[in-house]
């Protein structure tokens, strides 16, 4: 079984090779995915003890990291809205649930981990699917939520980056290019998340501590970034907010 919490090394060599991975997303999605997966959870797994752990991957989509999840340890189900996304690399993982990041179909406090990686861009009411996860959080359990922020360089995904002279003109441009809409619409299935935004949320919540505010794919000396206001807007790239649920 794999022992993230000694293997994870956030360093300039692994920034790179997730930089360069991230080049064949498109033609060799598996590949890049599972690369990714096995970075996140051996990042994830620094904060919590996985193994035997109860884990819910909010917005799973076809599920690397949930099955990254179980390698690890965790049983962990996945919840998402869409069932194309969820088939889109064939059957899911057994256990899949189709459902509402932003009413999750679980109880309350029933899950040791929750985790959810570049979902909340996607949602309209992202502070409503940031409190369903730390619902679902047992006191004490650890919540990972990481996205992309509106201001990164990767901000309009596809469109990216012609966001930066709005999310429309940003769409427009892309479908004059392609003869089509970009997957990820922006106000219909991407929406703009700030870095400021999410530390506020997370830092005046009263049931979360903040554990950890990373750039999630830069090496740790760059991780000073999430301080600085308007630059971290850029250069956070991914932010991975780290919380443990206190009440
Ligand atoms: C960019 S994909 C990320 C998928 C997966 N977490 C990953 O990183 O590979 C965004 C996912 O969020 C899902 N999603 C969007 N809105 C959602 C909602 N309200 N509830 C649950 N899932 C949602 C989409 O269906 C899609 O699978």
């Amino acid at each position: 079984m794999l022992q993230p919490r000694e293997r994870h090394r956030a360093d300039l060599a692994r920034t790179l090779r997730l930089a360069k991975a991230f080049r064949l997303e498109r033609t060799r999605p598996e590949y890049f995915y599972e690369l990714l997966a096995r970075d996140t959870v051996a990042q994830l797994a620094r904060y919590a003890d996985l193994s035997g752990a109860t884990a819910l991957d909010v917005g799973a989509g076809p599920g690397f990291f949930t099955r990254e999840l179980r390698r690890a340890g965790a049983r962990c189900a996945g919840v998402d809205l869409d069932l194309a996304e969820i088939t889109a690399h064939g059957p899911p993982p057994e256990g899949f649930v189709v459902g509402s990041a932003l009413h999750l179909p679980f109880g309350t406090g029933v899950v040791d981990v929750c985790f959810s990686s570049n979902v909340l861009e996607h949602v309209p009411s992202p502070w409503r699917m940031a409190e369903e996860m730390v619902r679902v959080t047992r006191p004490g359990g650890l919540i990972y939520l990481a996205f992309t922020n509106w201001l990164s360089p990767w901000g309009g995904h596809e469109t990216s980056p012609w966001h930066y002279l709005g999310g429309e003109r940003a769409a427009r441009r892309y479908e004059r290019r392609h003869g089509r809409p970009p997957k990820n619409r922006y106000g219909r299935t991407l929406h703009k998340v700030s870095v400021a935004d999410a530390l506020a949320w997370a830092r005046r919540n009263p049931k979360v501590r903040v554990l950890d505010a990373l750039p999630r794919y830069a090496p740790s000396w760059a991780k000073g970034i999430v301080r600085i206001p308007a630059v971290r807007e850029v250069l956070t790239w991914n932010l991975a907010l780290v919380l443990r649920k206190t009440a």
